[in-house]
């Protein structure tokens, strides 16, 4: 599994690709083919100019902003940390920006970790008994903390304490120590692989969806506008439907745009500019991009439209299947190119339209 820094977009996804098209070919050519591959260091600040800080410019999900909203208020007014939240959906939605937000709007001091960062309880101890009164702690990918760290968990959400063994044997006894009073938040893409008990103990629970164009439009031109970048409605909108109702990517595919406009036109973004920069990095009408086309390929090509299991389909595109499941797969059944069976993946018909392979007889 991979780590992402900060800001990293798809980074799993990248790995196999970023060198496929980096630093290749002419002068005119020096705009990298693969538009989500490697992250310079200026991208990684970019991202960070990106982030929205506050509720405000936290554009779309307008049901989860508004309630935020309303419950931020009325915990502030009561002059008490926000109760516990989980954010989930797919990557690139805003989840980690989110945590963020609600620090900031909150005024407490945000404190970040991972699941998978956090391996043993004392870990989990030194980061609690680290805490202010009124702080965010974030976890994110929480559905991978170890069962013993969850235990600690528990008594540390329900009633800010801490319970620490001292000790061995028949002279152990536990301890109780107080914790400030603070709020948990925890990402996950898969809400289905947190345990119960740790579900129960959020108070406030949201599911991020895909964005609509419309909403990937103003992200894009705030985005456009913190980058100083010139670009028109119709570039805007081209560039929104081609990324996958995602934010993270409607911002990757603005700025390798960007990068077109100024090596191959004037530098303003229209929908002209926009089209031929998103055809010459393989990104099609629906943002499908060249994993995503090789899936479904395979589904249809290979695997005759015949349902084939999560390992199989992996397999056949030379990908891990947790990032196949986690990454690709909700944005093509969203789409109605993919379906899962209980017989395994199956390209639907749609599928076959959208690339242009004829069905199978019988279908
Ligand atoms: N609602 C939004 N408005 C404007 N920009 C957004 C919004 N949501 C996300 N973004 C942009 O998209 C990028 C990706 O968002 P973020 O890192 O919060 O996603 P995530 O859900 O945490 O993804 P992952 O599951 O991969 O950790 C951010 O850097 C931010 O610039
Ligand atoms: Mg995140």
């Amino acid at each position: 599994m991979w780590e992402a820094p900060e800001g990293d977009l798809f980074a799993d996804k990248d790995k196999g690709r970023a060198a496929a098209g980096a630093g290749r070919g002419r002068a005119s050519d020096r705009v990298p083919r693969d538009v989500t591959g490697e992250l310079t260091a200026e991208d990684l600040e970019q991202d960070r100019n990106l982030r929205p800080k506050t509720l405000d410019e936290y554009l779309g999900q307008s049901r989860v902003r508004d309630n935020l909203r309303v419950l931020i208020q009325a915990a502030r007014s009561r002059n008490e940390p926000l109760d516990h939240v989980i954010f989930s959906g797919p990557p690139g939605l805003g989840k980690t920006t989110l945590a963020g937000v609600v620090a900031n709007e909150m005024g407490g001091k945000l404190h970040t970790t991972s699941g998978p960062a956090i391996e043993r309880t004392g870990d989990l101890a030194a980061i609690l008994t680290n805490l202010g009164e009124g702080d965010v702690l974030f976890v994110d990918e929480i559905h991978r903390l170890n069962h013993q760290v969850e235990e600690v968990l528990y008594p540390a959400m329900e009633d800010f304490a801490l319970d620490i063994i001292i000790g061995k044997g028949p002279a152990a006894r536990s301890i109780r120590i107080d914790l400030p009073h603070f709020t948990l938040i925890g990402a996950t893409t898969r809400t289905g692989l947190l345990t119960g008990p740790l579900r129960d103990r959020f108070g406030i629970s949201y599911r991020l969806d895909y964005y609509t164009v419309d909403e990937l439009m103003s992200i894009v031109r705030r985005s456009a506008g913190i980058l100083g970048v010139d670009i028109d409605e119709q570039g805007a909108r081209q560039i929104a439907s081609r990324s996958r109702g995602t934010p993270r990517l409607a911002n990757r595919l603005l700025k390798r745009v960007r990068d077109y406009a100024q090596v191959r036109a004037d530098g303003r973004i229209t929908r002209e500019v926009a089209e031929e920069a998103l055809t010459f990095f393989e990104i099609d009408e629906l943002g499908l991009d060249v994993m995503d086309v090789r899936i479904l390929t395979a589904l249809c090509r290979t695997f005759h439209g015949k349902p084939v299991g999560l390992t199989t389909v992996a397999s056949a595109v030379g990908e891990d299947p947790s990032s196949l499941e986690d990454v690709y797969e909700p944005y093509l059944l969203q789409q109605g190119l993919l379906v899962r069976t209980p017989q395994g993946r199956q390209a639907t018909p749609e599928a076959f339209r959208h690339l242009g392979i004829p069905l199978p007889a019988g279908k």
